[in-house]
């Protein structure tokens, strides 16, 4: 397995790789790899001749110099994981520099609205700085196959937006959220939650499902009356939104039956914010 730092080294492997036919999937990730990046980096495996696997903290996606400081990173561990997957893998982990060309700033990007409500709304210009360095290794490695995580969904809408207006040649592939025995999806950030943090934060799949349970039931109003009246219960979270959204634009909506919906969440668990979404489908 391959681990490179620079671009024109990475560019080089895989213009060879090209010139001989050879399919090239991609894995954009931040590191900490758990067992959810590790089924995107199986698909890509799977359905490619070689899987390109990014590793980079990229610090214009974060609004708080906190979280992007604490941000939990273990390089030799996440080789160690990838090592016993696949050698048909290249690992590019480079500097901020090098990928910013020293000049780290944020580019701008129109979601056509699909930044407006949740994410959007709480983490400033978050998914501007994800537009920026997915664009960036997008034009560096010209995969043919890009592997997003459903965990994300309002992060994969707004790459699959972004391939159709800036016109990349990349098929973007969704992968379904990966989650413990309990529910709770997994995430870098849960390696800040400790075992009983842990087990609190089950109750935001469980506030995703009654939500999917009631949903021809009661009104969405009703369902988000009664997700933050169970959830006030635990001292440990403070919700930041629960919101149900047309999968398609991500407008929050009443439910009809025959759109497609998704319940999404997002919560501070013992200072740790996570979110999550589950189709409603
Ligand atoms: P990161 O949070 O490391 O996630 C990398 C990819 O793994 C994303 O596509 C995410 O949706 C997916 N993923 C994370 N947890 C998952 C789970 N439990 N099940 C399935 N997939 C999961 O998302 C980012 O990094 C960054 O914003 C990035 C796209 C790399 C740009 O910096």
């Amino acid at each position: 397995m391959l681990v490179l730092r620079d671009i024109s080294t990475l560019q080089n492997h895989l213009k060879n790789l090209k010139n001989n036919n050879k399919i090239i999937g991609f894995v954009p990730t931040m590191g900490a790899l758990h067992n959810g990046h590790l089924s995107l980096v199986k698909k890509s495996i799977s359905q490619n001749d070689l899987t390109v696997v990014s590793i980079f903290i990229n610090p214009t996606q974060f609004n708080n110099i906190d979280d992007l400081k604490t941000y939990p990173s273990d390089i030799d561990m996440d080789l160690k994981l990838l090592r016993l997957i696949s050698d048909k893998i290249i690992v590019f982990n480079p500097e901020p520099n090098e990928l910013y060309s020293g000049d780290i700033k944020l580019e701008k990007f129109n979601f056509n609205g699909l930044d407006r409500h949740m994410e959007g709304e709480f983490r400033g210009n978050h998914f501007m700085g994800v537009a920026t360095v997915v664009s960036k290794l997008f034009s560096f490695i010209k995969a043919d196959k890009v592997y997003f995580g459903e965990k994300d969904f309002q992060q994969l809408r707004i790459i699959e937006n972004l391939i159709e207006e800036k016109k990349f040649k990349i098929e973007l592939i969704r992968c379904e959220t990966i989650r413990s025995e309990d529910g709770l999806a997994l995430s870098s950030r849960n390696n800040k939650l400790n075992f009983s943090s842990k087990k609190i934060a089950t109750n935001l799949f469980k506030a995703l499902n009654f939500a999917k349970k009631k949903i021809h039931i009661l009104s969405t109003e009703e369902i988000k009356q009664k997700v933050s009246e169970n959830l006030s219960n635990f001292k440990e979270i403070k919700l930041e939104y629960f919101v149900i959204a047309d999968e398609k634009n991500l407008k929050p909506a009443k439910y009809k039956q025959t759109e497609k919906y998704r319940a999404f969440i997002a919560a501070y668990v013992s200072g740790v914010r996570l979110i999550d979404n589950i189709k409603l489908y």
